[in-house]
């Protein structure tokens, strides 16, 4: 018998690619997601990319009376994967409330669930922005946090200690930069919002949609002047979740890791790469720092490797070949 996953978020970015690296990992992923932030286009790609109808049900983790149904209904759920919280920083920043009531609200929700069905395997959506401004680089699992630098950075920090002070197993995972979408253009980020992420900006710009990048600042103490980041493949982290999944139904605890590549690449190195390996121009000027920036940050991606045996196996130019393809696939 495939065992039950519950992925909550999965319709959407990291969660569709999270549901189905798991499918084909022999497990069985129900999703619950409320399509807040994305569209019924990403269920439609899951379901044709594994020819399989994967279970959806319709349901906000805030509302503590439907999720208790939906686990009344499901006593067989073997462990959760938590993706469901908003995330643009910006956003959060005009609307913290929205934000708190969201990511961690969901959070509470789902400890309460898991409590009540004596359940007690969950992996967290982390990210690095609960190290802030970091002193030292690389950054690991054992760096401080540090000031958050968004109400969205703080709901992350939040989730992470309610989830270490409570009785279940866990794994937090702290992504770095995802990026790309699935091989097929099947799925992809579906977001509503604006793009603010700098590699839908580049797509965005490439295609047309929008007349050139911004870069933030090319003052930085770098190679080239602008900022760096470890900018992760979106089907590695989600062969990530699979990993941990694995290891968390074998060897109860509580986890943190980081998922990067442990590489640090500048803004131009990224617009460099997407125009070559697309055979592509992107149009740029260079404009202002970004109030909050951070300088550089990369990953030290030795405990993921050491405990799960998981590390990034496609390359960055993948990763921006198939975040054209998903551009592209997505105007259709
Ligand atoms: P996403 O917006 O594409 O996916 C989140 C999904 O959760 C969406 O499908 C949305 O409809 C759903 N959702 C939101 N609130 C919900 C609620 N109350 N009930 C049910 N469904 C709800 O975002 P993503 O990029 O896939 O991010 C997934 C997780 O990873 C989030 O927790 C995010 O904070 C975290 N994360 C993302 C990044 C990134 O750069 N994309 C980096 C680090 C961490
Ligand atoms: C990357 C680099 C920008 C847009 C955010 C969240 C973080 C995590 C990942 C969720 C930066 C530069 C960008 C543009 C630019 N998400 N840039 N022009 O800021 O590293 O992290 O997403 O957890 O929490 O904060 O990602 O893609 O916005 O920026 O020059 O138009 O690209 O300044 O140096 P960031 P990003």
């Amino acid at each position: 018998m495939k065992k039950k996953i519950l992925v909550t978020g999965g319709a959407g970015y990291i969660g569709s690619h999270t549901v189905v690296e798991l499918f084909l990992s022999g497990y069985q992923p129900i999703i619950v997601d409320n399509m807040c932030n994305t569209s019924e286009r990403n269920i439609i790609g899951i379901n044709n990319l594994l020819k399989t109808t994967i279970p959806f049900h319709n349901i906000d983790c805030t509302d503590l009376d439907q999720m208790n149904i939906f686990f009344e209904n499901h006593k067989d759920i073997h462990a959760v994967i938590h993706f469901a919280a908003y995330k643009s920083v910006g956003e959060s920043i005009e609307n913290p409330e929205k934000y708190y009531k969201n990511n961690i609200g969901s959070t509470e929700v789902l400890l309460k669930c898991l409590e009540k069905q004596k359940l007690k395997n969950l992996i967290f959506s982390s990210s690095c922005t609960v190290y802030g401004m970091p002193d030292k680089l690389p950054v690991n699992e054992g760096s401080p946090f540090k000031r958050a630098e968004s109400p969205y950075g703080e709901t992350k920090q939040k989730c992470e200690v309610l989830i270490k002070d409570n009785a279940c197993n866990s794994v937090s995972l702290r992504y770095f930069n995802p990026i790309g979408s699935h091989d097929s253009g099947l799925i992809g980020d579906c977001s509503s919002d604006n793009a603010s992420n700098l590699v839908p900006i580049v797509a965005e710009v490439a295609f047309g949609i929008r007349e050139r990048l911004i870069v933030n600042g090319n003052d930085y103490d770098t190679h080239d002047g602008t900022c760096i980041r470890d900018y992760i493949h979106v089907q590695d982290l989600a062969l990530a979740h699979v990993r941990a999944l694995d290891y968390l139904l074998a060897k109860e605890g509580k986890y943190i890791f980081n998922v990067g590549t442990g590489n640090g690449l500048s803004v131009l190195d990224i617009v460099n790469t997407f125009e070559q390996v697309n055979n592509l121009k992107v149009n740029y000027v260079i404009g202002p720092r970004r109030e909050g920036d951070i300088e550089k940050i990369y990953s030290d991606g030795s405990l993921i490797k050491n405990i799960l045996g998981w590390e990034a196996m496609r390359s960055t130019k993948d990763a921006l070949i198939s975040a054209w393809k998903w551009q592209n696939s997505k105007m259709l």
